[in-house]
């Protein structure tokens, strides 16, 4: 008999979680405005709301934290960071920076001016934030297919060349770069395929454009890529890795996701003109450009990170165990972006509670129901969180409105998947009893899913 698959490490610490009654939930959220960003971690069960800085790191990763250089200036453990990650990218120059925003802030000062417009698939909502707030324009270029979510295709997060040509010939000089996001978490943490990568950097250069890689789950595309691409079965994740950066003038990174440390980030460039230019903006904005917001033994943590999380028994373990939670859902015939992708289910809350109008926000409505059935956080992935059109105000109904159930790095076991599942179907199994969503009583004027204060209606 064939040996059942389980998971490439063992658990050498735990940390405990406790569960709650529905009339404390009630409480808890209503006090929180109906804003799962707004609780107490400790209300919260099973944690679902982000993957992005609450993984677990491995035993070699606390290790490597005693080797931390502290030195204000050209710290060992910077070199040993940036080595690491010119092994890996290829990119030869690197700005640490606190996480993945810092690192869109400190490059985008330097590249994106008012009136510029910069394509790609799915913008995360702090790059669009750091393109919008300069008065740039965040132009979605992802492939139409990706908005049905229950079409399966291998790589979903592609980028339509058709319409990223189409931008680069109606704003060919208000371009400073093309941005692609790996995983396209937007889209439901959907992979870009190596084909799709090759065909961005063609047209890059067609246009003359840079190209940058929103690398935050690099290694989890990489793995896509390994699995469904013609051509890379028999390759490791770190030759897929180096491909991909090879097709990229630059990257930004959020370490907190596939560099499994729990903060950090990074800028790595092959081009010193863009290092000079962004390291301006780093000194007064992060600190000094070798630990541009980072503690030494933090980064050592993460040169440890990025290496393993770039060897694909770390990889398997952690999408396998997202596709058992999917195998689940699909039991009890609950829609999600199909396929699963490699850090979350993003449930298609429009496709359930079909009674509650999208104007009163159906995923948020789905994450207070399942929050209140079992005290799991999951995070919303739609009409709150697209902000509102910096031109017209309006609400921005024309994407997809999901509920995102995030699965943390090396933290949870299946048998959490299973309460998830199961709490799920119940809100599930009432549906139809549910009319009404929420309303907005103040919100931000930027990623207002944050602060957001919401009424149950
Ligand atoms: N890019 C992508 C694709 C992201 O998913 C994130 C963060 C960022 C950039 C920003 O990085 O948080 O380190 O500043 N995503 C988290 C999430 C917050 O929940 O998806 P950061």
């Amino acid at each position: 008999m064939e040996l059942p698959f389980a998971e490439s490490w063992k658990i050498k610490m735990v940390e405990p979680i406790k569960k709650s009654t529905r009339e404390e939930r009630e409480k808890w959220i209503k006090e929180a405005h109906y804003n799962l960003f707004q609780l107490k971690a400790d209300y919260v069960y099973i944690d679902c709301l982000t993957d992005s800085g609450t993984g677990a790191m491995s035993d070699r990763q606390w290790a490597a934290m005693m080797m931390g250089d502290e030195s204000y200036a050209g710290a060992r453990s910077f070199f040993r960071l940036k080595d690491t990650i010119t092994r890996i990218t290829g990119f030869e120059y690197v700005i640490p920076t606190h996480q993945g925003r810092a690192a869109e802030n400190v490059l985008f000062s330097y590249l994106v001016k008012a009136g510029d417009y910069v394509p790609g698939n799915s913008h995360f909502d702090t790059t669009k934030g750091h393109i919008e707030s300069r008065k740039a324009f965040a132009v979605d270029c992802t492939i139409d297919e990706a908005k049905d979510t229950q079409l399966e295709l291998p790589f979903k997060g592609n980028v339509d060349p058709k319409k990223l040509e189409k931008v680069l010939q109606e704003h060919a000089d208000k371009i400073p770069f093309i941005i692609v996001t790996i995983t396209n978490n937007t889209a439901g943490g959907q992979p870009v395929s190596m084909q799709n990568l090759r065909e961005v950097r063609a047209l890059a250069d067609k246009y003359n454009k840079l190209v940058i890689f929103d690398s935050a789950r690099f290694a989890e595309n990489a793995y896509f890529i390994k699995t469904r691409e013609e051509g890379y079965a028999n390759k490791t994740i770190k030759e897929i890795t180096r491909e991909m950066f090879d097709l990229a003038d630059g990257m930004t990174m959020s370490a907190k996701k596939d560099g499994l440390v729990n903060m950090g980030g990074f800028i790595a460039t092959h081009h010193q003109d863009i290092y000079d230019g962004a390291k301006c903006f780093c000194i007064p904005f992060e600190g000094y450009l070798t630990y541009g917001g980072m503690n030494g033994r933090d980064m050592e943590a993460l040169a440890v990170g990025l290496d393993e999380n770039t060897e694909f028994d770390n990889l398997e373990t952690r999408i396998k165990q997202v596709q058992y939670l999917a195998a689940r859902l699909d039991e009890f015939g609950i829609p999600y972006q199909r396929p699963v992708g490699g850090h979350a289910i993003f449930v298609d809350a429009a496709k359930i509670l079909t009674n509650v109008p999208k104007e009163e926000f159906p995923a948020q409505t789905l994450a207070i129901e399942l929050y209140l059935e079992a005290g799991i956080r999951g995070c919303e992935i739609g009409y709150i969180l697209a902000d509102r059109d910096p031109v017209t105000r309006e609400n921005r109904f024309g994407g997809l409105d999901l509920l995102r159930l995030c699965i943390a790095r090396r933290v949870y076991t299946n048998n959490h998947m299973d309460v998830i599942a199961v709490a799920l179907k119940n809100v599930f199994d009432r549906r139809n009893e549910i009319k009404r969503g929420v309303k907005i009583v103040w919100e931000a004027e930027l990623m207002r899913h944050f602060t957001v204060q919401l009424e149950r209606l």
